[in-house]
């Protein structure tokens, strides 16, 4: 190896450890980019996140972040996980399942429409409403109170809709525990050009500066997520 070499092999490295994450050159970036484009707009003809199941049940999520949420939810066993965005209950009963295994943990989960044929299971409890109904906030409180809270914001992902989830769950979520917040990959992000200003736009305006979250980059390890800048941890 040339000296040369050597330097430019250190230096890459000396840039692994001060950016943490992102390592990637920007050729490899771009891989990732046209990648995620390709996975996440093949939805419209029917294919990829669109046509993802667990255990039957439609789950409307990219695997590689359900696989973060599994380590998450191991490492941090929270006794709660609020849900706004129920859907089919894929996400809610997928998290039960990993709970199963752990042995702990409820979920609470919200829809302010009632999609039928939902899995039922002993950890879900489901409410129907808008996640910033005052009625339903109650509900979710009374649910919560005394336990260690996970919130995950899955629901309308305009702007305006999830900087309000925000002030209102943000507060709920326990220290040392996650909020993710689900889509800010919308709006170009790299994807969803035509979506107006979304998760990744309350994300800026709520979350960044927030001295009472920390952006967890080490869950975006898989470099393709649909939640990019949406792992935060209560300090
Ligand atoms: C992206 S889907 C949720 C996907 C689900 N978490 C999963 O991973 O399979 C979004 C859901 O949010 C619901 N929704 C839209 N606006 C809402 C609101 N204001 N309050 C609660 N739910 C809402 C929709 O009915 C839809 O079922």
């Amino acid at each position: 190896m040339t000296w040369v070499e050597y330097l430019r092999v250190q230096y890459g490295l000396l840039k692994r450890l001060v950016a943490g994450r992102d390592v990637l050159s920007d050729s490899e970036r771009s891989v990732v980019t046209e990648f995620h484009k390709l996975y996440y707009e093949k939805a419209n003809t029917g294919g990829t996140w669109q046509d993802t199941y667990w255990m039957g049940c439609k789950i409307l999520k990219c695997p590689l972040d359900v696989w973060v949420y599994q380590e998450i939810l191991h490492e941090t066993k929270p006794d709660i996980v609020i849900e706004t965005g129920t859907y089919n209950g894929g996400s809610a009963s997928y998290m039960a399942s990993i709970m199963d295994i752990l042995g702990t943990g409820q979920i609470v989960t919200v829809d302010i429409t009632a999609h039928g044929g939902r899995p039922v299971h002993p950890r879900i409890h489901y409410l129907n409403g808008p996640s910033t109904a005052p009625g339903i906030v109650s509900q979710v409180k009374t649910l919560a109170a005394g336990k260690t809270v996970m919130v995950i914001l899955d629901s309308d992902h305009s702007r305006d809709n999830v900087f309000r989830e925000l002030e209102i769950y943000a507060p709920m979520v326990s220290k040392g525990h996650y909020l993710i917040v689900e889509d800010s990959n919308v709006n170009g992000h790299p994807t969803g050009l035509d979506h107006g200003p979304g998760p990744m736009e309350a994300i800026n305006d709520f979350l960044v500066g927030n001295p009472g979250f920390e952006l967890d980059s080490r869950r975006e390890k898989f470099f393709m997520t649909f939640n990019p800048r949406g792992y935060w941890r209560r300090v």
